[in-house]
């Protein structure tokens, strides 16, 4: 009785300590209510009611290979609790824990009463190139595996699933086939346990990672192109149906930024607009790959990502708002050791970049704090095709490591989001002290008051 009421006591401790978020935060580590990292990538979100579940693949290992597809369950897109894997290895089969899972993607088929999961379904060298079908009672099951098939007889590599739900309800599988060469849109039968027909082939068109929305009757097909774990321009497609004609292609970002360094995974309507799910994979250490959500808008006719380093959505007013913070130039501060100005060809907002940080070089910089946890964004270049990091302190406490994934160019500037506790009034923040290895270069930082 008495250790019982313990664990109940310790357990609403633990509750309390994870403090409800409001805003999405692209490229941080995420937490669930239980403070673990979440563990979703190559994301798929199915909508019950006002609950959205997040599937994904768990590489909490940091291996490719399966380890379990996960489950997560929130009401407003930003908080998220951890459920039962919804589907986990099975030895003997093609999903053993020695095989690979991607992408998994639910949804429900209402004559069968049936949850159905497709994901791509693969071996460990990826020759196989099948899709997988698992079906369940409930939105994160467990789910009772089907089996393993290649489409038609042809290869599926990444896929997504396409489900017309202001129609008859029809499912469309979407596939990378004939060795990502072109890709494929097929229509599912009635119990969406198998395709029937190709109804749309993009030949030659060397897509991957898709996704696709119906909006004011247009079909919006997103995909990356092929580049392995590093990113590349996503694109768009439009067409007036899933069989095309499917526009030519064009770009969601600006191209120089590789997409703010991410790939789709999935695409979600918000009122007129969207929210572009992405993936920034961290090749080298898979389960540290974070999350790109975004904004897609529609407002200047194509959609678009608008870049933030904070914004809050309301699904159901179908609305999402771009937090502001305040900035502070990089070339305001105090350069210290190798740090130098970059000159006036490497500018942002107007102002110089402060390059070699870490290895000796420190940038010290003072900002307004309100006596809390605070994201802080730190503007940067890192034109190497691998992740560079660097080490920021407060008032002379303990460094931490920001990640700087690639930014695609060395004058592409995006940012990387820290949270960091600052004290109410002037703190100092020093840059690029206690490292060894060089920080990418250095532009902006800009602390927000929203969490
Ligand atoms: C995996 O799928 C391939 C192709 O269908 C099949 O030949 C093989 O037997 C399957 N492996 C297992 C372990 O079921
Ligand atoms: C899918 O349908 C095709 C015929 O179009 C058939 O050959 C194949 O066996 C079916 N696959 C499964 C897994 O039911
Ligand atoms: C943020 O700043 C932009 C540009 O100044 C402004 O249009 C927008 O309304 C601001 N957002 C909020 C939430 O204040
Ligand atoms: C920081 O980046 C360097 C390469 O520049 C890498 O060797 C090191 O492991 C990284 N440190 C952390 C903590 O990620």
């Amino acid at each position: 009785m008495n250790i019982i009421l313990l664990k109940v006591a310790a357990a609403v401790l633990l509750c309390a300590l994870v403090e409800a978020k409001s805003v999405i935060v692209p490229g941080a580590l995420l937490y669930d209510t239980d403070g673990d990292e979440i563990q979703a990538h190559g994301a798929g979100i199915l909508q019950v009611g006002t609950t959205f579940y997040w599937f994904g693949e768990d590489k909490a290992d940091n291996s490719a290979l399966f380890s379990g597809v996960t489950c997560y369950t929130s009401t407003d897109l930003v908080n998220w609790e951890r459920q039962n894997d919804a589907l986990t290895p099975i030895s003997g089969t093609n999903i053993s824990s020695l095989d690979i899972v991607e992408r998994p993607k639910v949804i429900y088929n209402e004559q069968n009463e049936q949850y159905v999961m497709w994901f791509h379904s693969d071996n460990s060298d990826y020759g196989l190139a099948m899709v997988g079908v698992a079906t369940a009672d409930t939105p994160c099951g467990p789910y009772s595996y089907r089996g393993s098939f290649s489409p038609l007889g042809a290869q599926s590599r990444d896929e997504s699933v396409f489900q017309d739900v202001d129609t008859d309800k029809t499912a469309y599988l979407l596939y990378a086939s004939d060795n990502n060469q072109d890709f494929k849109i097929a229509k599912m039968d009635a119990n969406y346990y198998n395709v029937t027909e190709v109804v749309a082939e993009m030949t030659g068109a060397t897509l991957e990672a898709p996704g696709m929305l119906k909006r004011d009757g247009v079909y919006w097909l997103f995909a990356s192109h092929t580049s392995g774990w590093a990113p590349n321009p996503n694109k768009y497609f439009y067409a007036d149906s899933t069989s095309g004609p499917w526009s030519s292609q064009a770009d969601i970002a600006p191209e120089d930024t590789n997409t703010y360094c991410s790939q789709n995974a999935y695409d979600l309507p918000l009122g007129s607009n969207a929210i572009y799910m992405g993936d920034r994979w961290d090749s080298s250490l898979l389960g540290n790959s974070r999350y790109t959500w975004y904004p897609l808008s529609w407002s200047s006719g194509d959609p678009q990502i608008v870049y933030a380093d904070l914004w809050k959505v309301d699904y159901s007013a179908g609305t999402y708002t771009v937090v502001n913070g305040t900035a502070y130039a990089a070339q305001d501060g105090t350069l210290g050791g190798s740090a130098v100005l970059l000159g006036s060809d490497s500018t942002y907002n107007g102002y110089e970049g402060v390059g070699y940080l870490g290895s000796g070089g420190t940038l010290s910089i003072n900002v307004n704090g309100i006596g809390a946890e605070q994201w802080v964004s730190l503007y940067y270049a890192n034109g190497d095709s691998s992740w560079r990091n660097t080490t920021i302190s407060v008032n002379g406490g303990d460094s931490v490591v920001v990640d700087q994934p690639d930014t695609g160019g060395s004058h592409v500037i995006l940012s990387a989001p820290v949270l960091l506790y600052l004290e109410e009034g002037t703190n100092t923040l020093l840059i690029g002290a206690d490292q060894s290895n060089y920080a990418g270069d250095m532009y902006q930082i800009v602390v927000y008051e929203e969490t």
